[in-house]
């Protein structure tokens, strides 16, 4: 029996809906909805639905267009750089070596898990001011103010160093917005400055500072 159902279903075109039932066990299939996924879609309209660089939505968040574009403009900098470090970090956590390979190993990833929740919570900090926030590594590369480190293999002190110097730039940057911020009245916007990127980037700079001093390993001094 189950041969032969099998055999009747197999001579119905692909296309063809099923309507009623054949056979104990058949699937059901609803005539009206077409399940193929609409695949390959490409813009229709002239425009996309928002440009890069406008606040186009208006959440009733009690802030000015002129507020919102500021911070955004601001916040999409300290993303990019924030992108980049935590980049950087992953590179060094492949890269390592030496004698302090494990400790840097694992601390360099665990910065690196960091980094990308901060990375979220700027995004959608900007998405939720109503701009656009950059995405690509393409527009990060072009974005970011942290220089650019070789793909070479470099020394641990060259690594930290590295490492250092982007959270310095980034600190920087949380300090400039945050003044803005208070300025204007985003205080969501300062507070994520100070209390999210700045107080994870001051603790991160103490951790990988501490492996750069030359402190006596066996014997004192
Ligand atoms: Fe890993």
């Amino acid at each position: 029996m189950a041969t032969k159902a099998s055999t009747k279903s197999a001579t119905k075109p692909a296309n063809q809906a099923v309507t009623k039932m054949e056979g104990a066990g058949l699937p059901q299939t609803n005539p009206s909805v077409n399940v193929q996924p609409l695949l390959n879609q490409q813009i229709k309209a002239p425009e996309p639905i928002q440009r890069y660089g406008t606040v186009s939505q208006r959440l009733p968040i009690v802030l000015s267009d002129e507020v919102r574009l500021d911070s955004v403009t601001m916040l999409n900098q300290l993303l990019a750089d924030t992108m980049t470090l935590r980049d950087l970090y992953k590179k060094s956590h492949w890269q390592v070596a030496g004698p302090t390979f494990y400790q840097l190993h694992l601390l360099f990833d665990a910065h690196y898990e960091k980094q990308s929740e901060l990375v979220d919570t700027i995004a959608e900090r900007i998405q939720m001011l109503g701009g656009i926030a950059v995405a690509l590594s393409f527009d990060v590369a072009e974005l970011t103010s942290i220089p650019r480190a070789p793909r070479d293999r470099e020394e641990v002190p060259v690594m930290i160093s590295r490492l250092l110097q982007a959270h310095q730039i980034i600190l920087q940057q949380c300090h400039d917005i945050a003044k803005r911020a208070d300025e204007s009245g985003d205080d969501g916007t300062n507070d994520l400055a100070v209390s999210d990127v700045m107080r994870e980037n001051e603790q991160e700079v103490w951790f990988v500072s501490e492996h750069l001093v030359d402190a006596p390993l066996l014997r004192a001094e």
